[in-house]
């Protein structure tokens, strides 16, 4: 791009004072061979603004789950209490026909690794802990974020699992860096998981997010420090490792083609974040 035009991104400054010198930047790493992201994963000024109206509404509707979930409800209920509450808010929740997905929320309990389908027969029990992974269309920006919720008075085991997966994507937003790598956030979480005698989940990652559900490039949580994407200002995606007590690895309910459920009972935990990179750290957009 020519210095003096005005920026692709629509700052409505010169491309010499905006967008050049990340770009620059950007050309150095590429040319010793590292995995650098499309111009398109860079979100612009105006695209920034609308995904954050989109992650605050589904803060909101996390915080509306928050204060509701307790025993003696079923996951049927929560789905319908994330569909009101995007819905009246002139949202839309992303899961819902999603890839024929079912229902507004994925709702994973005890074992369950990810992709829960609320159901009205699966009611909350004391001492399970339950994932509630909510993803919201806003105006066409998507967000998307997800929260362990400890059912009553919880086993050690499960109060542990919990506690050291929360510990995991603290420490992998910790590794975050403008001008690092995807692999940096991976080697925190993996690390600190198997200090902790657990496994990381590989198969099954985040994503970049925003214009889409799930956009380029694929998150692990497994591989090592200074590998894979380098870490861009303008990027978004998702820090939402699986933690399994056990083995890492897991298999698709047969019935519904969506539930993942971990192949040995083990345990198994996740939070997501959705972050963007900027010029000076990391921000955390919804969690
Ligand atoms: N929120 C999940 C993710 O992080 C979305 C699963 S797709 C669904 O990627 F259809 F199950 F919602
Ligand atoms: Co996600």
């Amino acid at each position: 791009m020519e210095r003096n035009a005005l920026c692709w991104c629509g700052s409505g400054k010169k491309y010499k004072k905006c967008h050049m010198a990340i770009e620059e930047k950007m050309q150095f790493h590429a040319e010793k061979g590292e995995i650098v992201p499309k111009r398109k994963l860079l979100k612009t000024p105006a695209q920034i603004e609308k995904i954050k109206a989109s992650a605050a509404l589904n803060t909101l509707v996390l915080d509306e789950v928050a204060k509701k979930i307790r025993a003696g409800i079923s996951t049927e209920e929560i789905n319908k209490i994330v569909y009101d509450v995007t819905t009246s808010h002139g949202g839309i929740p992303a899961p819902l026909n999603y890839e024929g997905f079912p229902k507004s929320v994925c709702t994973s309990i005890n074992n369950e690794v990810c992709h829960g389908i609320p159901d009205e027969n699966r009611i909350l029990e004391e001492g399970d802990i339950i994932n509630v992974d909510v993803s919201t269309i806003l105006d066409g920006y998507f967000s998307d974020a997800s929260r362990m919720f400890k059912i009553g008075q919880v086993s050690e085991r499960a109060e542990k699992i919990v506690r050291v997966t929360e510990e995991c994507v603290e420490l992998g937003l910790a590794a975050a860096k403008p001008w690092g790598h995807l692999g940096d956030i991976a080697d925190a979480i993996n690390t600190h998981a198997q200090k902790n005698g657990y496994s990381v989940v590989e198969d099954i990652g985040g994503h970049g997010i925003g214009l889409q559900f799930h956009e380029e490039p694929f998150v692990s949580y497994v591989t090592p420090k200074g590998s894979e994407m380098l870490l861009v200002p303008g990027m978004m995606f998702t820090i939402e490792p699986m933690i399994n007590e056990g083995s890492p690895d897991f298999f698709v309910d047969e019935d519904n083609d969506w539930t993942v459920y971990t192949i040995d009972d083990g345990l198994s935990a996740q939070i997501e974040y959705m972050v963007l990179v900027t010029e000076d750290g990391v921000e955390v957009l919804t969690k």
